[in-house]
């Protein structure tokens, strides 16, 4: 090639790339690795479902109409779906269009490829659930509290909302939605939007969400449900036989959104209602916006485990309003509702109170570095979850490693300083994404003490493994009067003369998590007498006795571990029981016992988990 025109050649290339750079800055998206969608090409912005919910069948079925932006002129809208049957598509109005789903990977499912023109704005996607979809789960009345109705509950986060709704399953990409939903008359119909209190004759219900969400909040649940009002701006839905206890068990609910208000402004979703649902609800809680999804297992009956209510309501800021932009950065939304549940629990109930939910919160942490290992990458704050299921985390990392983070940030800084920096963030990046890095570059744009970054190291705490040495000490001086009693009965003490009066359901907790190794089968027989653990109401209590009745080999418990388990699906309790079963090889077999018997009735997402753990081949 001629040396002249050579030259021109690259020096014009290298001036469009240059040219191309100016006009294309950063993409509004960033990668997401769970994710077929394109959303930098075309987005989503609204969806409009018609769908049947069919109990008989166990099948969702009708229309997705997605009003999309298409800001490349690309010809086509790529969506991600899983297990979903995918009967036409179109575009505009009714006009025939290609799709096709592409090969499918393990987790993410299948991307579906519609052609659309450059012009278009309205898809069409006309599709049905199938059997197993990793959202659902559809219960069958005895599985429920009164035992007379079927049920149906979704969860879509993390990535399982592309199992009931072909959608850009990405935390990236918000949208508003409407919904008419059709079901058997006596059923109610609720999503996670403005929603019905009563149910109609006809088992249709119309239901909007004026404010835009990210898929992984996409909710909805039909049932025999009740509705209570709670308060202005609060309510409780729930079967009729729990509705009460649950309306007293959350009588608090107005005086947690005030607080949280004081602390972290306005709530943005106008109302903030709750469903207790039936006990396989694979979580604590869920902070499905307007309408918070929880387990029947926080209903001790006393209110002593209302702080995963602060905890879904602090969701409303913290996840909902400034949202991971994706599962990487995971510790963006939990690690600060952490933090925020911990800050309306002492505006509640004081700063004792809140130093026992710290102090716990430190042990879960240690707890994960231990099985994780103090220098692994899967400790640092931002994960790597490329290939890898969003779904396995191991908590005391995303919550408690980032509650503590933004705990030292708090401490370091001070109190006021530091409610006013978030007190900015929400509003500024309210209904926008946020990641490590733009946390990072903004905390750091706005606090110009450079002696105080550096002594903060936050990149340590992020993009580093274990726990960094600046970590701010908690201490609990309620539990310090647990720990002496630990040693007194230790020393020999009769568990009936231990000092236990008035004694909280943290205190309990701590107790149970600090007693001695290796006890024989006569000290646990003594604390089962006194305290007992083995008929408390109270799940978490249960859960940690459980765990030393498997350590110790107490078999005089061992039903009990088979009521509990069969009891509740939910994974927090599930997971950490049948790991240390299948740890100890005398237990094994019991441990496969129970699951055999169990395994249809928990929802798919702890199924997954309890496979893994039992290495179940089905
Ligand atoms: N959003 C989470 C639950 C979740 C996280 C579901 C990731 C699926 C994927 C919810 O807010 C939560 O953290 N629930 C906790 C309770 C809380 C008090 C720690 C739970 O379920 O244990
Ligand atoms: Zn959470």
């Amino acid at each position: 090639m001629n040396t002249r025109f050579f030259i021109l050649f690259s020096t014009l290339t290298f001036l469009i790339m240059i040219f191309q750079n100016c006009t294309n800055p950063k993409p509004e998206f960033s990668e997401d690795v769970h994710s077929f969608s394109n959303p930098n090409d075309v987005v989503v912005k609204h969806i409009d479902l018609d769908l049947n919910v069919d109990f008989a069948n166990k099948i969702i079925s009708g229309n997705a109409v997605l009003t999309i932006e298409n800001k490349t002129g690309a010809r086509e809208l790529l969506l991600d779906s899983r297990g979903l049957n995918i009967i036409d598509a179109f575009i505009d109005d009714a006009q025939s269009t290609n799709f096709k789903l592409g090969e499918s990977v393990e987790f993410l499912g299948q991307p579906l490829s519609v052609r659309i023109k450059s012009n278009t704005k309205k898809v069409t996607i006309e599709y049905e659930t199938t059997a197993g979809a990793a959202a659902l789960q559809w219960l069958e009345p005895p599985q429920t509290a009164d035992g007379i109705a079927p049920f149906l509950f979704t969860q879509s986060q993390a990535i399982h909302a592309r199992s009931w709704i072909p959608c850009q399953d990405t935390p990236g990409v918000r949208f508003s939605y409407s919904a008419k939903i059709k079901t058997e008359p006596g059923l109610l119909a609720l999503m996670s939007a403005e929603n019905p209190t009563k149910k109609t004759i006809d088992g249709v219900y119309e239901i909007k969400m004026t404010q835009p969400i990210p898929s992984y909040l996409l909710a909805l649940t039909v049932g025999d449900l009740e509705f209570q009002t709670l308060g202005e701006r609060s309510g409780i839905y729930a079967e009729p036989s729990v509705i009460n206890k649950a309306a007293k068990e959350f009588e608090d609910t107005e005086k947690m959104i005030a607080a949280a208000e004081k602390l972290y402004g306005p709530y943005q979703w106008e109302r903030y209602d709750m469903i207790v649902l039936p006990p396989s609800f694979p979580y604590g809680g869920m902070e499905n916006p307007r309408l918070t999804f929880l387990t029947p297992t926080v209903l001790a009956g006393d209110k002593s485990l209302v702080s995963i209510i602060a905890h879904e309501l602090a969701h409303s800021w913290s996840g909902n309003l400034v949202t991971n932009a994706n599962w990487n950065d995971f510790w963006i939304n939990e690690g600060f509702t952490t933090y925020l549940e911990h800050r309306i629990m002492e505006e509640l109930y004081g700063k004792d109170y809140a130093d026992m939910l710290a102090s716990l919160g430190y042990q879960d942490m240690v707890k994960a570095m231990k099985i994780l290992g103090y220098d692994s990458s899967d400790t640092h704050l931002q994960m790597n979850l490329k290939d890898r299921d969003p779904d396995e985390w191991e908590a005391g990392i995303p919550y408690d490693k980032g509650h503590f983070l933004l705990r030292t940030i708090e401490a370091k800084l001070g109190r006021e300083k530091w409610d006013s920096f978030v007190n900015e963030y929400f509003k500024k990046y309210a209904f926008k994404t946020m990641t490590s890095d733009k946390f990072i570059s903004y905390f750091e744009s706005q606090i110009s003490d450079k002696a105080l970054l550096d002594s903060l190291n936050i990149q340590a705490w992020i993009y580093g493994p274990g726990i960094p040495k600046n970590i701010v000490k908690v201490e609990s001086d309620a539990f310090t009067k647990v720990e002496a009693q630990i040693e007194t009965w230790g020393e020999g003490m009769p568990a009936s003369k231990l000092e236990t009066d008035n004694w909280t359901t943290h205190q309990w907790l701590h107790f149970l998590r600090n007693l001695p190794k290796g006890m024989n089968r006569d000290q646990m027989a003594e604390l089962e007498e006194w305290f007992g653990f083995t008929e408390t109401g109270n799940s978490e209590i249960k859960h940690e006795w459980l765990l030393r009745v498997i350590e110790n080999q107490y078999e005089p418990a061992y039903p009990a571990i088979e009521a509990f388990l069969t009891s509740m699906g939910r994974r927090k309790f599930l997971k950490p029981i049948y790991k240390k079963m299948y740890e100890q090889p005398e237990m094994v077999a019991f441990a496969k016992f129970i699951y055999q018997k169990a395994r249809s009735k928990y929802h798919p997402i702890s199924v997954d988990t309890i496979d893994r753990i039992l290495e179940w081949q089905g």
